[in-house]
């Protein structure tokens, strides 16, 4: 594409980068013919990459693993949701002032409520990481009971009283048939390990099964709650569903979802 002067230009901050977020963002801009451009930075400096986003007047950062947490020091505004969450993955510069989003647990709501309802619904959440807080918030917030699973137990105390859940350790796991909706936020089955924190026999059809793994698209626990007959909500759906908010932030305009999806698809099919 050829930038101009008005071009908007948008970007991430991340360490290692993915190219994810280029091929997401930039085909949406391209499908709608936007005058915008998405730029992914690989960054060890974030201060003076937000300095940076000033500066040059981006319209927006989208923030990853290390920094979702350290950026919010540099920011002008946090919105209610990164309060609570305490981590921030998109920046919105709303002419030099810059507010912090949390659009993850956004992403993993959107997606899970293709599948189900959420409200009353007994959830467990394995993990207390990042990933955990942001879909512990958003499923409480919906009405969900949820009980959070961590192998450090401490970390899964601590989400428990922000959020005010039941926790435990991960031998509870024993006990997941019990569970409406059962939800993995740690790293466990990620790239090509081939694991799952959660025997297949202890799995049954009436189950949601929800993975925030999103490589490789389908994980081994997504693929042994297929083989049972669960409905699945794979990673790669939090994924989309965070990117077409941010678009829809980035731009005002509806994110065209299936030209992103297949964006996205493209890149994690190769
Ligand atoms: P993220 O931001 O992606 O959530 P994280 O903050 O590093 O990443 O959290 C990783 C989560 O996966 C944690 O809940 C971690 O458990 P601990 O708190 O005990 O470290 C969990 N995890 C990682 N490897 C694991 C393993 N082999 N077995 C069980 N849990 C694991």
């Amino acid at each position: 594409m050829i930038t101009t002067p008005e071009t908007k230009i948008c970007s991430s901050i991340a360490n290692p980068t993915s190219p994810l977020g280029c091929l997401m963002y930039n085909s949406a801009f391209e499908y709608l013919k936007l005058n915008y451009i998405y730029f992914a930075f690989v960054v060890t400096d974030v201060e003076n990459a937000v300095k940076g986003i000033r500066a040059l007047n981006f319209r927006g950062t989208t923030i990853s693993m290390p920094y979702k947490i350290e950026v919010m020091k540099y920011i002008d505004k946090l919105d209610e949701t990164v309060k609570s969450i305490g981590a921030v993955n998109v920046i919105i510069n709303d002419n030099g002032i810059l507010t912090g989003y949390n659009s993850d647990w956004i992403g993993a709501i959107t997606a899970l409520k293709e599948v189900t309802k959420i409200r009353d619904k007994k959830i467990l959440v394995l993990g207390a990481g990042g990933a955990a807080h942001a879909v512990v918030y958003g499923l409480t917030k919906e009405g969900g009971k949820v009980k959070i699973l961590n192998r450090t137990i401490s970390k899964a105390e601590e989400i428990a009283k922000i959020f005010n859940t039941e926790f435990g350790g991960l031998n509870e796991i024993k006990n997941v048939s019990n569970y409406d909706i059962v939800m993995n936020a740690t790293s466990v089955g990620h790239k090509n390990s081939n694991e799952s924190l959660i025997d297949k026999k202890l799995l049954n059809s009436n189950q949601v099964i929800f993975d925030t793994i999103t490589v490789p698209l389908e994980s081994k626990l997504i693929k042994d709650a297929k083989e049972v007959g669960c409905k699945v909500v794979p990673g790669w759906k939090m994924l989309l569903y965070q990117a077409v908010w941010n678009f829809e932030k980035f731009t005002g305009k509806k994110a065209p979802v299936e030209v992103m999806e297949k964006a996205l698809k493209n890149w994690a099919t190769k």
